[in-house]
């Protein structure tokens, strides 16, 4: 791109766009990182500057840029439909698809519902719930419970979700709380800031009583309880300890309310296995998956259901859906990705990255400012703080974590900052080792240089 071009799509950019989640006077003050195209994970600015996208795109991008293959899907779709939805009509690609998810998917799952992103794939999930209960004359279920920290999108549905007691102040629910429906939040299982109290080593996973106690105290209330299996990436990483996920799933059960898992993030093979519930044998009644279900190149999400849940709504309507629902293209781009991710073994692959992604967070554990480093497959976190002995943040105001990103961004490393000072990282499972260890090696040279160790 010629100079002209740069300077002139800026100056458009600070007359009329606006960013999601930005500060918009600082960004305005500032040349932002325009990314002209894409190699591999590698992303390319207009001047040729090269960034390897630690994030992948927030957990989209799961086989890398310019595949030909997804490309070749969706040009080959877009030949033969271009759109089409589903209201009243069917076509071969979301079916193919709804099939195929249902085979890969936990045990039981096995209804599909297509939206277009991970907030509606979740809400959708909200509403089969309620409209499930009401089916089964149980309509005073209307109260859902998630764990504190869970991040479950940007509707207003999905915020109302989001758990308030953590440590963390949630800026987003606490604007928009008049607009939101009650929940209810039990404990977050964050082993390095236990809300029990508890160490590592005495730990019998009590953090998840507070979850018994409010199903116990509100019975019949109860419509759901919504998880991100495993790990809560947006909410600083925390990973739980294992047969914490199970320990739900049964408290749940045993009262008799339905189980819904968040795979928007964890699902195709990032923390371990294809989705993370089944690192512990859990099976839902209602799965969300999105992000890298296209492998990122299309928005396209799923809401899967057992057929227990299906069969409430066999003799009506499920009242839900969208223009965009089981979108032609999206669908024949998932196909395209899934037959990918059985032939390239993304699932190895993100195994084995996992394990250099390890070796790299190590020499982290030794800065004087790193209170933990967390890590379940390809999510990891780095958590900074002022005071490693008595595990004290910086003031929010210092944004320290901010300031380490920018400064792996100047190094050629795109990585977030999360609220409460962690570092994130969701590389792609097609990152090569030889790259992820660039990735990790520029930010701890970024975290040593903005915390003078
Ligand atoms: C677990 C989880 N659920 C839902 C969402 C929302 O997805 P989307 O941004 O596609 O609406 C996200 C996004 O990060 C997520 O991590």
């Amino acid at each position: 791109m010629e100079k002209t071009d740069v300077d002139r799509l800026r100056s458009l950019d600070r007359e009329h766009m606006w960013y999601p989640w930005t500060p918009m006077a600082e960004w305005m003050a500032h040349d932002q990182l325009v990314v002209e195209r894409a190699d591999g994970c590698w992303l390319i600015d207009p001047e040729g500057r090269r960034y390897l996208d630690g994030r992948s795109s927030m957990g989209m991008n799961l086989h890398g840029h310019g595949r030909a293959e997804l490309v070749e899907a969706l040009v080959a779709q877009a030949r033969r439909a271009g759109e089409t939805t589903l209201y009243r009509v069917s076509h071969p690609a979301a079916v193919e698809l709804a099939a195929r998810l249902a085979g890969m998917a936990p045990p039981g799952l096995k209804r599909v519902f297509f939206a277009e992103s991970g907030s509606t794939a979740v809400e959708t999930a909200l509403k089969a719930a309620y409209a499930y209960w009401v089916a089964k004359g149980q309509p005073q279920r209307s109260t859902f419970v998630s764990m504190a920290g869970g991040y479950h999108g940007e509707t207003l549905g999905t915020i109302s979700l989001r758990g308030t007691n953590t440590t963390q102040p949630d800026m987003i629910r606490a604007l928009y709380a008049p607009l939101l429906y009650p929940s209810l939040a039990f404990d977050q299982p964050h082993c390095y800031r236990c809300p029990v109290g508890k160490t590592r080593d005495g730990c019998a996973l009590e953090c998840a009583d507070s979850l018994e106690e409010i199903l116990s105290r509100e019975k019949d209330r109860i419509a759901a309880v919504v998880v991100e299996p495993r790990v809560q990436p947006l909410a600083g990483v925390v990973t739980a300890p294992e047969g914490h996920l199970a320990k739900v799933a049964e408290i749940t059960r045993r009262h008799g309310v339905l189980l819904i898992a968040d795979e928007v993030l964890t699902g195709w093979g990032r923390t371990g296995t294809t989705f993370s519930c089944e690192a512990e044998g859990v099976s839902p009644d209602l799965l969300t998956v999105g992000k890298a279900l296209t492998g990122g190149y299309l928005p396209l999400s799923a809401t899967l259901a057992t057929e227990e849940i299906f069969d409430a709504f066999r003799g009506g309507a499920f009242l839900s859906g969208s223009t965009y629902s089981g979108y032609a293209l999206g669908a024949a781009v998932a196909l395209a990705s899934l037959d990918l991710y059985e032939k390239e073994d993304v699932l190895g692959r993100a195994r084995a990255l996992a394990e250099v992604l390890a070796a790299g967070l190590e020499p982290f554990r030794a800065l004087p400012h790193v209170g933990d480093v967390r890590q379940l497959g390809l999510v990891a976190g780095v958590e900074i703080v002022a005071d490693r002995e008595t595990r004290t943040p910086f003031p929010p105001q210092d944004r320290v974590a901010h300031r380490i990103c920018d400064r792996a961004r100047d190094h050629g490393v795109l990585v977030n900052p999360v609220p409460g000072d962690v570092i994130t990282l969701l590389p792609s499972p097609s990152m090569s080792h030889e790259d992820l260890r660039f990735l990790t090696g520029t930010l701890l040279r970024a975290v040593r240089e903005v915390t003078g160790t």
